[in-house]
């Protein structure tokens, strides 16, 4: 019989917050206090436990459970469902002082001083083991109670752990890969400067040389995590199989590939903590912030991109870690976590429920905040933001299904970060991403932001910027995507370095070259003041008018059998080709040899998706800053999210009598106006 699968399959959009009971048990009447504002706060859903080890297991084997059994009996008689934790995420002072082997080593050897959280070793057979028992207490206490929603794996599983038990792990990680160490030297391509190993206990350092040996510790660090995580989850699957697991999973985080971790959590959760009001400058317009926000979320929906992901953790006002923490301005708070819901988020939780009187985060944002009142500004947010989710019960089990994708993979990340390049100082992975990912933001399509490992198979329109690594098998499954008709768009520095950051021979893109019909010759670093316009070829296959500027980055390209879209129109490389495009069975590839500026990106994005029949949600373009979505209800009926991410309003055209407000259930006109930071959700009529 095949193991079960536990699916997460929320029975109502979840608006949900961490709950700390532990720090409070001590102090009469907080609880009791707690779940009526849990209440009243329009609450559904408490994740609990996840730094209480201490508080569970006081001494070695002596477990104390009454106060969680009387919290976890007092949500559920007030219609909280739970997302219990496994408490891995922060030690106990016996347990590190009992074996110290489980606290973690830094870089130079030291072993840390127990403190803080986050870092245990991921290796020790002791913290394991220890782990597993109080999973097991935690999973045969609470695997049946009605109350359990799912299981939330530790806490944002962090960092690499560089001591002696790590390091052999690795060695042994390595020789299951290489075998030989003669197979190791070439694939780090070690005789440089004196590298060679020949003995496998001299692999004892991460040198930043050697990049090969980089992205083997990078893969080994996310290897360790996966066997950590599958490790806590086993002793929870044996009790409860079919309550689903999650693991929260950070933005910006690169230090682990998550899309090596995601099988092994039932469904993907993140933390998202995007600074309002604070980064925007002359050079960053305001609404670069819900942009990008927007681009995690559809990442992290990809990991998964057929089940429900959950947003499990955004402050419901500031936080306290940053340099600078504007308060959220009215309006954000709605429109921010619509915007999850818009993307397929199951729901919103935050962090945290209540703050805590002292310690570190005694300044994060919270539900309820010291005064313990009901009537904040903060609380009222919420409370208005719950109500309305219960109106959103129709699109619960509906999910989005993009048909256009935009790739972030952590193995070209990784190595990009890794390179000495010319262009050290402006390689902007991630950065480059998000600029290509604007312009379907900017007009209300769906995207996937998937890994190279993705299906293809799913999409019609796949951008890869700096896919700079080719896994083994990607050429030829991009190949086959524009064989069977898609549409592939690469930029300057794909298909430099192979799964071991070595670089192909015999000419970038590598193996995509033949697909591409091109081959890159020089690459130019162009320094701030310096651009170079771009200008399409009279006539060109594509469409595309108007002119651009390429700025940071120009490959020197050959089109060999491609033909060129556009050219370079300045430096000693004018006239050379800049845009190409390729037809391969009944699919287009297309490569853009430089760093093109935000209006060129748009215009030739537009031309891509008008080639490849795919319309944009509305008829007229949306205002600047402004993004739309839609997401069908159970009878298929579209619903549209609306959201201005600018602090000032904005009008939004429609085709008229096709949509009615969702709230007010009038039907809306043909310029609706959005206030500043507003949204508003629509059905079509
Ligand atoms: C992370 C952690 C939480 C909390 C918040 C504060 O997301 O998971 O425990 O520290 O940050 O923003
Ligand atoms: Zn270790």
């Amino acid at each position: 019989m095949p193991a079960p699968v536990a699916r997460f399959r929320p029975p109502q959009l979840i608006h949900g917050a961490d709950y700390y009971p532990e720090q409070w048990r001590h102090i009469p009447g907080v609880l009791a206090a707690d779940l009526r504002l849990f209440k009243e706060a329009e609450l559904n859903t408490a994740t609990v436990g996840v730094f209480a080890w201490a508080e569970l297991e006081p001494a070695e084997g002596v477990y104390q459970f009454d106060w969680l059994d009387e919290v976890m009996a007092g949500l559920h008689a007030h219609g909280q469902r739970v997302l219990l934790a496994t408490p891995s995420g922060a030690k106990p002072n016996w347990l590190a002082a009992q074996y110290p082997e489980i606290r973690r080593v830094g870089e130079h050897g030291q072993r840390e001083a127990q403190g803080f959280r986050h870092n245990h070793c991921l290796t020790s057979p002791i913290y394991r083991e220890k782990v597993k028992l109080i999973n097991t207490q935690i999973a045969q206490r609470y695997g049946q109670h009605p109350a359990l929603l799912a299981w939330h794996i530790s806490n944002e599983y962090g960092g690499y752990c560089y001591c002696p038990l790590c390091k052999a792990a690795f060695r042994e990680w390595l020789r299951k890969k290489y075998v030989t160490l003669e197979a190791l030297n070439d694939a780090w391509w070690s005789r440089f400067w004196s590298h060679r190993y020949t003995a496998w206990e001299q692999i004892d350092r991460l040198d930043e040389s050697i990049h090969g040996l980089c992205l083997d510790w990078k893969r080994f660090m996310t290897h360790q995590v996966g066997t950590f995580i599958r490790a806590e989850v086993a002793p929870l699957r044996q009790v409860a199989p079919l309550i689903p697991t999650t693991t929260n999973m950070m933005g910006h985080y690169d230090l682990y590939d998550y899309h090596t971790l995601a099988p092994e959590v039932d469904f993907i959760s993140w933390d998202s903590y995007p600074i309002w009001h604070g980064q925007e400058g002359a050079t960053t317009p305001h609404w670069h912030v819900g942009l990008w926000t927007t681009f995690l979320h559809d990442m992290f929906r990809a990991m998964k991109p057929d089940e429900p992901f959950l947003l499990i953790e955004t402050t419901p006002s500031q936080v306290n870690w940053g340099p600078l923490s504007p308060l959220k301005r009215p309006g954000l708070h709605r429109t921010s976590n619509l915007l999850a819901v818009s993307r397929g988020s199951a729901g919103v939780c935050y962090f945290q429920f209540r703050a805590s009187r002292g310690s570190n985060e005694k300044f994060h944002g919270a539900v309820v905040a010291h005064d313990g009142r009901n009537d904040t500004r903060v609380f009222r947010d919420v409370q208005t933001l719950g109500q309305l989710f219960k109106n959103l019960a129709p699109l619960e089990n509906s999910r989005p299904r993009p048909q256009i994708a935009v790739i972030q993979d952590y193995q070209s990340r990784w190595s990009v970060q890794e390179m000495q390049s010319p262009i050290n100082q402006q390689k902007n992975y991630l950065a480059t991403c998000v600029e290509h990912y604007a312009p379907f933001w900017q007009q209300g399509y769906g995207v996937d932001v998937p890994g190279q490992a993705a299906d293809f198979s799913r999409y019609q329109v796949i951008v890869a910027p700096m896919l700079h690594l080719l896994l083994p098998g990607t050429a030829e499954r991009l190949t086959a995507f524009v064989e069977n008709g898609g549409t592939l768009v690469t930029t300057y520095l794909t298909g430099y370095v192979n799964e071991s950051d070595l670089c192909f021979v015999g000419g970038f893109p590598g193996p995509l070259r033949k697909l591409l019909g091109i081959r890159v010759e020089e690459l130019d670093a162009l320094p701030a003041f310096r651009t170079v316009p771009i200008q399409p070829v009279a006539a060109n296959a594509l469409g595309l008018v108007g002119t651009g500027v390429a700025r940071e980055v120009c490959e020197l390209i050959h089109a060999e059998t491609a033909e060129v879209m556009a050219t370079y129109a300045g430096e000693f490389y004018t006239g050379r080709p800049a845009v190409t495009r390729q037809v391969t069975g009944r699919g287009v590839a297309y490569h853009l040899a430089a760093r093109m500026d935000a209006d060129f990106l748009q215009i030739f994005t537009a031309a891509i998706l008008r080639e490849a029949g795919l319309a944009p949600l509305l008829r007229d373009a949306l205002p600047t800053g402004v993004t739309a979505q839609t997401r069908m209800d159970a009878d298929g009926t579209p619903w549209m999210f609306l959201m201005n991410f600018n602090e000032t309003p904005a009008t939004v055209t429609l085709n008229p009598m096709t949509w009615s407000d969702l709230e007010t259930a009038q039907e809306v006109p043909a310029a609706l106006i959005l206030p500043a930071f507003g949204s508003r959700i629509l059905r079509q009529r």
